[in-house]
C-alpha cells in the first residue's frame, strides 16, 4: 500500500505542478485549475484508504461541514470581497497547520530534534498566519480601521517577541528531545502559541487598507511553509510539496503586485501607505473638467476606428461586465477596432480584470498587457476608462507623489479619453488624479453598468 500511496501522491505532485503552470493565462487557467483539484481529489482519497481513521463519523461530519460552507461561500461572495475570503482561508490553513503540529507534540512520548523544530516552526508560522489572516481580513471588512496602527517602539517589541518565540522553541526541543514531552515542555509550547498569534496582530496591524490585498499574499505564502513545517512532522511527502508550492507561489505573486505597484515588500510591510484616507484628494481645490453625456460619448466612439477599454475596480464594483460585452460588439460591428488594456493590479487582485472579461465571453484576443498597451495609446482614437483610477493616474510619473514609478497606462496620451466614474472621488491609493483635468479629457459620471448599457444603445442608434 505504501508503494501505491508514494505513487499516487507523486501523480498527485505532478497535477499540481502543471495546474499552477496553467493557471498562468486565462485561456488555460479553468483546466489548470480543475488538473489541481483532481490531484488533490486522488492525494485525499489515499491517503484515507491508508490512515487508520480514528472516527470515520467525526471525519464525515467535518467533510459535510465544510464542503457545505465553502460552496456557500464561493456562490455568495462578491468577486470584490475574495481577498478577504482569501484571507480568511489563508488564516485557516495556518491554523490547521499549528493544530497538526501541536497534535503531533501531544501524541509524541519524546521529541526528536528535527521533528521537535518542524511542530515549533508549524505552530509559530501557522499562528502569525491565522491570527494576521483575520486582522487582514478585519481591516479589508471595515471591521479593523483600514489606516496603519502604529505605537512607540513598534518594530522593537516585534522583533523581542520574534526572539522570545524562538527561545520559547528552542528550549521546548530540547526539553522535549530529553524525555517525555512534559509539563515544562508544554508550557513553552502553549508559550510559543501566544507569541506567535499575538505577532501576527501585531505584524498586520501597522501596514495600511490599501496594502492589504499584498499582505494577504504573503500571508498565503506563509501558510504554504506552515502546511510543509506540518508535512514534515507528519512525514508526509505530499503535503511537503504542496506547502512548498503554495509557499513559493505565493511570494512570486507578492514580489509581482509589489513590483507592479512599485513598492518593495519591506516598504509594503514598515512603510504604513495607503491608509485609507483620502490625502491628496480631500481639502483640494476642484478645477472645472469637461463633463460629456452617453449620447456624446457615443458619437464619439462609433466614429472612431480603435478604441481601447481600461476596466479597473469600479467595473467589478457595478459588475458592468456584460454590459462592456455588449458595447464591444456594437463597436466591431461598425468595424471600429476594439481591445481591452488590464494592468496587473488593476482591482483588487491579481488577475481580477481577466476574470471579470472572461466570464463575458470577451476573447482573450482582445486583451494587451501593460508592455503591450502603452505603445497603442497615442495610435488610438477614444480610450474609455471604466471605474479604473489609480492605475492610469499620471501622478506616478512625478517623482515627488506618493505613487511616483508605479507603472501606469498611458492613457492621457491618446487622442480623447473618455473617464466612466460616478465623481471626482480618489481611487485606492486616496490621490487626486489628474487626468481628469486634461484637455483630451471627457468625464462621464455614472454608474458604470448604466454607462455602459446607455454607450452600447446609443452607439447602436447611430
Ligand atoms: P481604483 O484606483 O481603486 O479606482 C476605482 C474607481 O472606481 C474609483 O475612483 C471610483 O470612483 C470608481 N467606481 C467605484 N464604483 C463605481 C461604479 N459603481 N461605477 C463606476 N465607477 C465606480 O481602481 P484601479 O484603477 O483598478 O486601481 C486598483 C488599486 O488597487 C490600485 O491602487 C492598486 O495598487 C490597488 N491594489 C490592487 C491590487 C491588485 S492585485 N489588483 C493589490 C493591492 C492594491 P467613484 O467613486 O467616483 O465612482
Amino acid at each position: 500500500m505504501n508503494h501505491l500511496q508514494d505513487l499516487v501522491y507523486l501523480v498527485s505532485a505532478v497535477l499540481f505542478v502543471f495546474g499552477i503552470r496553467r493557471l498562468g493565462s486565462p485561456a488555460t487557467a479553468r483546466s489548470g485549475n480543475a488538473l489541481a483539484a483532481l490531484g488533490m481529489l486522488l492525494a485525499v482519497v489515499v491517503t484515507l484508504l491508508d490512515r487508520s481513521i480514528v472516527s470515520w463519523s467525526q471525519l464525515g461530519l467535518a467533510i459535510l461541514l465544510g464542503s457545505l460552507l465553502g460552496t456557500l461561500l464561493a456562490r455568495t461572495v462578491k468577486m470584490t470581497d475574495m481577498p478577504q475570503l482569501v484571507g480568511v482561508f489563508n488564516g485557516l490553513g495556518g491554523g490547521a497547520s499549528a493544530l497538526v503540529a501541536m497534535a503531533e507534540f501531544f501524541r509524541a512520548s519524546s521529541i526528536h530534534v528535527g521533528s521537535g523544530v518542524s511542530m515549533g516552526l508549524g505552530v509559530l508560522v501557522g499562528g502569525v498566519t491565522l491570527s494576521g489572516s483575520f486582522v487582514a481580513f478585519g481591516k479589508l471588512q471595515g471591521f479593523v480601521t483600514g489606516r496603519p496602527v502604529v505605537w512607540p517602539l513598534q518594530k522593537t517589541l516585534n522583533l523581542l517577541l520574534f526572539l522570545g518565540g524562538l527561545m520559547l522553541l528552542v528550549l521546548m526541543v530540547l526539553l522535549g528531545s530529553g524525555g517525555a514531552a512534559g509539563d515544562i515542555s508544554t508550557t513553552y509550547l502553549l508559550g510559543l502559541v501566544a507569541i506567535s498569534l499575538l505577532l501576527g496582530v501585531f505584524l498586520v496591524l501597522p501596514i495600511g487598507g490599501a496594502d492589504m490585498p499584498v499582505v494577504i499574499s504573503l500571508l498565503n505564502s506563509y501558510s504554504g511553509l506552515a502546511a510543509a513545517a506540518a508535512g514534515f512532522v507528519l512525514g508526509n511527502m505530499l503535503l511537503i510539496i504542496a506547502g512548498a508550492l503554495v509557499g513559493a507561489s505565493g511570494l512570486i505573486l507578492t514580489q509581482l503586485m509589489c513590483r507592479a505597484m512599485n513598492r518593495s515588500l519591506v516598504n509594503v510591510a514598515f512603510g504604513a501607505f495607503g491608509g485609507g484616507d483620502d490625502t491628496g484628494a480631500s481639502g483640494q481645490e476642484r478645477k472645472p473638467v469637461r463633463q460629456t453625456t452617453g449620447e456624446e460619448a457615443a458619437l464619439l466612439l462609433a466614429f472612431s476606428q480603435s478604441v481601447i477599454i481600461v476596466p479597473g475596480y469600479g467595473l467589478a464594483v457595478a459588475q458592468a461586465q456584460h454590459e462592456v460585452r455588449k458595447l464591444t460588439d456594437q463597436l466591431r460591428e461598425r468595424g471600429v477596432q476594439v481591445r481591452f488594456a488590464i494592468h496587473p493590479v488593476a482591482g483588487r487582485m491579481p488577475g481580477h480584470m481577466n476574470v471579470l472579461l472572461a466570464e463575458a465571453d470577451i476573447s482573450y484576443d482582445l486583451l494587451l498587457d501593460l508592455e503591450d498597451a502603452n505603445p497603442e495609446f497615442e495610435r488610438t482614437d477614444v480610450v474609455v476608462v471604466v471605474g479604473a483610477n489609480d492605475v492610469v493616474n499620471p501622478l506616478a510619473r512625478e517623482p515627488r507623489s506618493p505613487i511616483a514609478g508605479m507603472p501606469i497606462l498611458d492613457v492621457d496620451k491618446a487622442r480623447h479619453v473618455i473617464v466612466v466614474k460616478r465623481s471626482l472621488s480618489p481611487g485606492f491609493a486616496g490621490l487626486d488624479n489628474p487626468l481628469f483635468y486634461l484637455e483630451n479629457t471627457h468625464m462621464l459620471f455614472l454608474d458604470a453598468k448604466e454607462a455602459m448599457g446607455t454607450l452600447a444603445r446609443e452607439v447602436k442608434e447611430v
